[in-house]
């Protein structure tokens, strides 16, 4: 718990505490109002009366079935990060990130234009006048810049970490090896769903570098978590990142271990215990798109790219957070 100013913050990692935060606390804090400039009335940060009404608009936007049609652009982009990563092998450092941004950005401007539903579903409600034209030029940059910075950023931590752990990466490529036979055509969403060792790599890795690492909401009313009053007014964090790497639920939680996600084990853990997505209505509308992004960049690749990889990473001085890429010689 800490004051910044007249605001009072209040962190929990808590996961009874976290479901009820998330389940009743809707509106965000007044923290998000530094993205005003940017996102200002979208769906990430608007306040609860128009959050609720946007938010019924674009849903049906998001179902299954429109994003399985998405398939053959995620398989497209998928191959040119791949080439990417061809063409780099063997120089010295990389600016990865910046080649997969320009490629997630890619993939979310031809979902936008060729799924020809969120626009035009859009715009004709903003006809009956649901929604402005404003507020839909605002929407759709905002969605543009949550689906592509966030997917960049984790597939450039996925690669990293498969990187970091060879041993990994190897049983990874095993699994791709026997789903997937003939790596030159493109992965059916079947094939994806049975890498079943590839998904648990990608929530590990999500558990222990939250893409988003903290949500900050606002309690309109008292917030009871026993034994604790979270007090109307208060501003309250939720540090996925903590939360992620809680010891009592997570032993020896810096170790990276993809089968802390076998179907047993998350049995026997609280809902809100892992939550990179967040959790419920104001959760993360884009998630299972994710999980396509992720299966898609490492499920369509070469085999021979793949068997000639020799990448390693490491943290360069001066960049603590960055972590770049480079080829053994
Ligand atoms: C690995 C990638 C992603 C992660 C880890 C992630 C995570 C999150 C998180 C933690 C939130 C905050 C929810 C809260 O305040 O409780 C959020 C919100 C949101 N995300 Fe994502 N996201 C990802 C990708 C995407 C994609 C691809 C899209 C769009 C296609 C998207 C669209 C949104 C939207 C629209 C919201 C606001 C939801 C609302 O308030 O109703 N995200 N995301």
């Amino acid at each position: 718990m800490t004051w910044a100013g007249p605001q009072l913050y209040i962190a929990t990692t808590r996961p009874a505490d976290v479901e009820k935060i998330l389940t009743n606390c809707l509106n965000k804090s007044p923290f998000y109002e530094n993205f005003n400039d940017v996102m200002k009335d979208t769906l990430l940060t608007s306040k609860v009366s128009i959050w609720k009404e946007h938010r019924k608009m674009i849903n049906p936007s998001f179902n299954l079935k429109i994003l399985s049609s998405f398939h053959g652009i995620f398989v497209k982009y998928s191959r040119e990060i791949v080439k990417y990563l061809y063409d780099v092998e063997g120089t010295e450092q990389t600016d990865f990130l910046s080649v997969v941004w320009e490629k997630t950005l890619d993939v979310a401007l031809d979902d936008t234009i060729e799924s020809k539903r969120f626009l035009p579903n859009l715009t004709k409600l903003s006809r009956t006048e649901q929604i402005t034209r404003e507020e839909i030029l605002e929407e759709t940059s905002f969605m543009m810049m949550a689906a592509s910075e966030t997917a960049a950023i984790t597939i450039n931590t996925i690669l990293t970490i498969l990187g970091i752990y060879s041993d990994i990466q190897e049983r990874v490529y095993q699994e791709l090896v026997s789903v997937l036979p003939n790596m030159e055509s493109s992965p059916t969403q079947e094939e994806l769903n049975r890498l079943d060792y590839l998904k648990r790599v990608v929530k590990e890795i999500l558990r222990l570098v939250p893409t988003i690492p903290f949500i900050l909401r606002y309690a309109d009313e008292d917030i009871k978590c026993d034994p604790y009053v979270f007090p109307a007014g208060s501003n309250l964090v939720v540090p996925l990142v903590l939360l992620h790497r809680d010891p009592d639920v997570w032993p020896d939680p810096e170790k990276f271990d993809p089968d802390r996600f076998l179907p047993d084990e998350v049995a026997k853990r609280h809902r809100c215990s892992y939550i990179p997505f967040s959790y419920g209505a104001r959760n993360c509308i884009g998630p299972s798109k994710i999980w396509n992004d992720a299966g898609k960049s490492n499920g369509c690749d070469d085999s021979e790219e793949l068997q000639s990889t020799n990448c390693r990473y490491e943290i360069m001085e001066g960049h603590p957070v960055g972590i770049y890429g480079y080829a053994e010689g």
